[in-house]
């Protein structure tokens, strides 16, 4: 039999909460259970939508009985206060990156999770896409020979976020590396399969005074990471890639949130490494020569979607089960902030 659905408040309805509230109310295993925003308006448009009760106070909130998970889609500098308060009222946590801001608030939500036996997970999507999970897969095989180097060039909708956005106050967002760059540092362990250290950093700061430029190198392990972010381009010219260098083939994931994998390079046995990794959400589009090249089955939205309730569906299975482990957790969530701050101080 399966279990009752869990019931999730979400704090933050948002530009990425409305998405997310979109995507739970989806899911079989979860249903939206309560909307909570400082924006009157807002809370009470999305509850109504949902047809749940608004709140405009997370301690209201987390006194519904119908709410067991919190999904916390407010900026960062407030994850750290709202989620100790979710935590300590005995809710799981469905926390949005960065997990804090700094290391001693990421530890004191570990350690009020550990005390209160609640569950906490992180909104790394990338950990959920099919096409990070094959590059993690593949290098995990060893079939494509060692991975040697990683890279991101990450070209950001900076321009449509206003001056007066949060995103560029430092005091709320962190900065680039640790708002932004925590999807990075944490997706690069999982496929490097090794714990990352930075080591150098350079920052640029526009005309108007925001630091919209960042760039630093790192190692996991034996493979060496190079990390861009811009915040310099608009929502039609945004691009991102991430270039893994195996020893034996080149991989190239196009999209913040890739939809599309290209393969060069390969020889015949590399063609025949990569058959076995090809999941049922993918599908080989095209294949020449030393190319292959694998999109996945749905849209950027809909994939995105996907990932958000991949995430979402792991706590919830955990919250049935606490013998469940979680995909993202705690730790995730600490090494790649800890990666953040060290290139923030570089
Ligand atoms: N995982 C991802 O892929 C992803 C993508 C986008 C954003 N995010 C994260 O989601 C979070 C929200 O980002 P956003 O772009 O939606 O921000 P946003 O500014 O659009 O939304 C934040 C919402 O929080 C509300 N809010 C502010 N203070 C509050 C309080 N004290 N109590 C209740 N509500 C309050 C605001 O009114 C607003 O509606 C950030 O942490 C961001 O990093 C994650």
């Amino acid at each position: 039999m399966s279990s009752p659905p869990v019931g999730v408040g979400l704090v933050g309805a948002g530009a990425y909460g409305q998405f997310c509230l979109a995507a739970f109310a989806l899911m079989p295993e979860v249903y939206v259970a309560a909307v909570c925003d400082s924006d009157r308006v807002r809370a009470e448009r999305f509850a109504a939508q949902y047809g749940v009760r608004a709140y405009t106070e997370l301690s209201a909130m987390l006194n519904d009985s119908a709410v067991e998970i919190v999904a916390l889609n407010t900026p960062p500098f407030l994850h750290a206060e709202q989620g100790l308060a979710v935590l300590q009222a005995g809710k799981h946590l469905f926390c949005e990156k960065p997990l804090a801001l700094t290391l001693s608030e990421g530890e004191a939500l570990r350690a009020a999770a550990e005390q209160t036996g609640t569950r906490l997970t992180v909104d790394y999507v990338m950990r959920q896409n099919p096409l990070w999970r094959m590059a993690a897969r593949l290098r995990e095989a060893g079939v494509l020979g060692k991975l040697l180097h990683l890279s991101l060039t990450n070209h950001a909708a900076g321009l449509s976020l206003p001056a007066q956005h949060w995103f560029w106050n430092k005091a709320q967002s962190g900065g680039i590396w640790i708002e932004h760059g925590v999807h990075f540092f944490d997706a690069f362990a999982w496929v490097a399969g090794a714990v990352g250290t930075v080591s150098a950093a350079q920052r640029f700061v526009n005309a108007a005074g925001q630091e919209d430029r960042v760039e630093a190198l790192a190692t996991y392990g034996e493979t060496a990471a190079h990390f861009y972010h811009g915040f310099t381009h608009s929502g039609t010219t945004e691009q991102t890639t991430v270039a893994l260098t195996f020893e034996h083939a080149y991989m190239h994931l196009q999209g913040w949130v890739p939809t599309n994998l290209t393969f060069s390079g390969l020889d015949a046995a590399g063609h025949a490494a990569i058959q076995p990794f090809l999941t049922d959400d993918l599908r080989v589009t095209s294949m020449s020569g030393a190319s292959l090249v694998v999109d996945t089955s749905g849209d950027k939205s809909a994939v995105y979607r996907a990932c958000i309730q991949a995430g979402m569906r792991d706590l919830a299975g955990a919250v049935r089960d606490p013998n469940k482990s979680l995909r993202v957790t705690v730790e995730h969530g600490l090494a790649s902030l800890r990666m953040a701050l060290e290139a923030e101080r570089l």
